[in-house]
């Protein structure tokens, strides 16, 4: 691969086992026992067994969708809130019935209409930095947002110096859907990396193997203090 060369990098040589974890029922036994006030997900449809323990736990359900249909799924299993994830929303997208190369939903058209299909809590998520933002949301139906890129520059956040730098240089056109970080589709910055990724629409590793081959490229990054390459 070019970029190990250029950077001086060596290849990966774990290309077939990852380090991610899956949701199993040891996780589910851990959370009925510690029950925090809440629990979300985000890859995917919880099934109802699973939503109905956490709640007879105590526990608040959210799970994400990025389209109305994903929405009325996950108001099927009985998840308290829906998490409508719009498409200028930082990380991992949360679709699962869906190709994020074919459905990308702004976050202004999919809140009202999600609002409109379900009868459970609606948070909206995605481009919202500000009260101007919340405000705009709680007029959309929402009855709650879910921030996420506005809360990494927190003095409290545990980004890396390089990372805080380019958050707070960054302009409106610097972000992507790629999936050169993880192989799933996730919005982040674009790297020379990233955008070599999407060139072509080469095939990637599938996540979370493609951490295996993005990390040493992020790594050497910060290392360095420049995420430019
Ligand atoms: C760096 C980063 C990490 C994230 N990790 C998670 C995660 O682990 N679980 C999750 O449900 N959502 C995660 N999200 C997505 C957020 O829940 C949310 O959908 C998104 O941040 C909203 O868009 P915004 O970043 O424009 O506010 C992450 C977002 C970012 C930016």
């Amino acid at each position: 691969m070019p970029f190990y060369q250029r950077l001086g990098l060596e290849m990966p040589t774990n290309t077939s086992d990852t380090e991610a974890e899956t949701f199993d029922t040891d996780k589910l036994a851990l959370l009925v026992s510690e029950t925090p006030a809440m629990v979300s997900f985000h890859f995917g449809c919880p099934p109802t067994q699973v939503v109905e323990a956490l709640k007879g736990a105590g526990i608040v359900v959210a799970a994400t969708a990025t389209m109305v249909s994903e929405a009325i799924a996950l108001e099927k299993t009985g998840v308290d809130v829906v998490v409508a994830q719009g498409w200028a929303a930082g990380g991992h997208r949360g679709s699962f019935e869906t190709n994020f190369e074919e459905v990308g939903v702004g976050t202004f058209a999919l809140v009202p209409q999600i609002c409109d299909s379900v009868d459970c809590l609606v948070a909206a998520a995605g481009g919202i930095g500000d009260g101007r933002g919340i405000a705009a949301c709680r007029v959309l139906g929402a009855d709650a947002v879910w921030m996420g890129t506005a809360f990494l520059t927190c003095t409290k956040a545990p980004i890396t110096k390089v990372h805080r730098k380019a958050l707070l240089s960054a302009k409106d056109t610097d972000t992507h859907l790629s999936r050169a970080f993880s192989g799933r589709p996730c919005r982040a910055r674009k790297t020379p990396f990233s955008i070599q990724m999407a060139e072509g629409r080469p095939i990637l590793p599938e996540f979370p193997l493609m951490y295996n081959y993005s990390s040493p490229i992020k790594k050497h990054g910060i290392a360095l203090d420049d995420l430019n390459n």
